[in-house]
């Protein structure tokens, strides 16, 4: 069965979120371009691990249904408690708070130190991939864009398992040291 979607959430460069037509509780995403339709299976594929890895940081991803924009990956949607609304993304809840909350840094500190003991390589950090969800008085950190992880498991051969993986660490510690930079947050010492 194709599933109809209607109402949009907000949209990236490369995916378009919905929500579900059925069930409140879940969101649709959707290509923008056919050829991306890999990208969806890869957070399924992934899903699991990030499980482990990063908990309550992520959302789980469930399976992938034919709809009206073709290929869609269905995963939980992010809302506030107990109001039931959308949460925010980081962008739209800087502009009513000004700036990142203490209680917030240390989940981004959190955050950021897994990625780097499990050796999960994001680089893209911006304010449009972390929602921030109200759970009555308490905040918690969603990271919602998992389409663009590089493992280097699958490296190995020669000596390149020794050279890409510290390539990807420099990479993405330069990405963590700009977030805190934008924020006119200091690095944390543990992601020096
Ligand atoms: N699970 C979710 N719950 C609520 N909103 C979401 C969820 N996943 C994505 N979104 C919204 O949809 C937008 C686009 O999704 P994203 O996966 O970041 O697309 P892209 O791959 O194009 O960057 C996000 O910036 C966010 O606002
Ligand atoms: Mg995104």
């Amino acid at each position: 069965m194709t599933l109809i979607l209607k109402n949009m959430i907000h949209h990236g460069r490369v995916r378009a979120c919905y929500y579900h037509p059925d069930n409140p509780q879940l969101c649709v995403k959707v290509a923008l371009q056919k050829k991306h339709n890999k990208l969806l299976q890869k957070e399924i594929d992934n899903n699991e691990l990030f499980q482990k890895t990063l908990s309550s940081y992520v959302t789980r991803y469930y399976e992938l249904v034919p709809t009206n924009y073709g290929l869609g990956l269905i995963s939980d949607l992010i809302t506030d408690t107990p109001t039931n609304t959308l949460s925010l993304r980081l962008r739209d809840w800087l502009k009513i708070h000004k700036s990142i909350s203490p209680e917030l840094q240390e989940q981004f500190q959190d955050f950021f130190k897994r990625l780097l003991k499990y050796k999960l390589w994001f680089y893209d950090f911006n304010n449009e991939n972390f929602l921030v969800q109200k759970q009555g008085d308490k905040l918690r950190l969603v990271f919602v864009d998992t389409k663009s992880l590089n493992r280097n498991n699958s490296w190995s051969f020669f000596k390149l398992e020794y050279i890409i993986p510290t390539l990807a660490k420099i990479r993405m510690k330069r990405r963590i040291h700009r977030f805190y930079k934008v924020h006119h947050l200091g690095v944390p010492n543990s992601l020096k």
